[in-house]
């Protein structure tokens, strides 16, 4: 069974527009599964959908097999949201309102104050426990709406732009417990971002949407493959000195390869006739890069 399964999703909010147009995903089970898109594209639609906290107009969902307009008591006991719009309450202390959350889904109250103290202390706000929400710093806010979608260590969790308002520390911090999530508990992680380099470090496959639209959905692999984006070789060689059929970019000699096994041939090939070669490496193709690549393409044919 997929932890999270999206079949013709549509979505209006004025019968005009479409914020989400025939989307349809499947991710299994314990994917770091990254949704890339440009403001407006219909990331923070597709997780209110799936987490119950909007209908859709049309298609179906589910989560861990539960579908959230029919079971959303199901779906939020196996899942766990950090949105912006996830509000706590101000006047309480940090450790106050996990305890609270934890209590409105059906813990034990000792097994929420043992499991709120392990969060603020992983999220380094043991020290902050005692002070009201209200006087946390934003980054602080955003560490705690983490800690409280994590509370009843839910199998899926889906997040918001978690780092936006992080410090790069604390970004850092956040980011790896996320990848441990999924490596050591199996958790499945839908990770909203504009942060491509940090997603790329950390998903195991994405879905790029633009207009509501599904471009592009797979690993990093299958996303090049369709973008068009190959590893390539770079040289760099003595001042003056020219590699024909390369095409020369940022100081580097540099030629397409269909798979790395051609590089040391390559190099062989350039010592051979003489050059000088100062470095060598390959040049991969970056997440970014094909992200642009995608949307690009998108807005080239529409
Ligand atoms: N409550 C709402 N009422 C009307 N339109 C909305 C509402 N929420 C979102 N939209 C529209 O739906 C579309 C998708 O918005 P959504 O918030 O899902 O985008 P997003 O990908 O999360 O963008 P961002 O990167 O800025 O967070 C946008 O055109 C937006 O204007
Ligand atoms: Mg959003």
């Amino acid at each position: 069974m997929d932890a999270i399964y999206a079949e013709h999703l549509f979505k209006t909010y004025d019968n005009v527009n479409y914020a989400l147009s025939d989307l349809s995903l499947s991710i299994p089970q314990g994917t770091v599964f990254g949704f890339l898109g440009p403001n407006g594209a219909g990331k923070t639609t597709t997780v209110k959908i799936l987490t119950g906290l909007l209908r859709q107009t049309s298609g179906e969902c589910t989560v861990y097999g539960y579908s959230p307009s029919q079971n959303p008591c199901d779906v939020h006991r196996v899942s766990g949201v950090m949105t912006e719009s996830a509000k706590m309450y101000g006047q309480l202390t940090g450790m106050e309102n996990l305890v609270f959350f934890a209590q409105t889904i059906g813990m034990e109250p000792d097994a929420c104050a043992q499991r709120a103290g392990e969060l603020l202390k992983q999220l380094d706000l043991w020290d902050a426990r005692d002070k009201k929400l209200s006087e946390y710093s934003t980054g602080m806010a955003q560490r705690l709406s983490l800690a409280r979608a994590l509370i009843h260590r839910p199998p899926v969790l889906f997040l918001d732009e978690p780092t936006s308002g992080l410090d790069p520390e604390s970004a850092q911090s956040v980011n790896e417990m996320i990848s441990s999530l999924a490596a050591v508990a199996g958790t499945t992680v839908f990770l909203c971002t504009h942060q491509l380099r940090y997603a790329q470090d950390i998903c195991s496959s994405y879905g790029i949407i633009d207009s509501g639209k599904l471009l592009a959905c797979g690993d990093f692999q299958t996303l090049c493959d369709g973008a068009g984006c190959h590893i390539k070789a770079g040289f760099r060689l003595a001042e003056g000195e020219q590699l024909e059929g390369y095409e020369q970019k940022d100081g580097w000699w540099q030629t397409e390869l269909l798979k790395e096994e051609e590089m040391p041939l390559l190099l062989q090939k350039i010592v051979e006739d003489r050059h000088n070669v100062y470095e060598a490496r390959l040049i991969r193709p970056t997440l970014e890069e094909v992200y642009f690549q995608y949307l690009e393409h998108q807005e080239a044919t529409t």
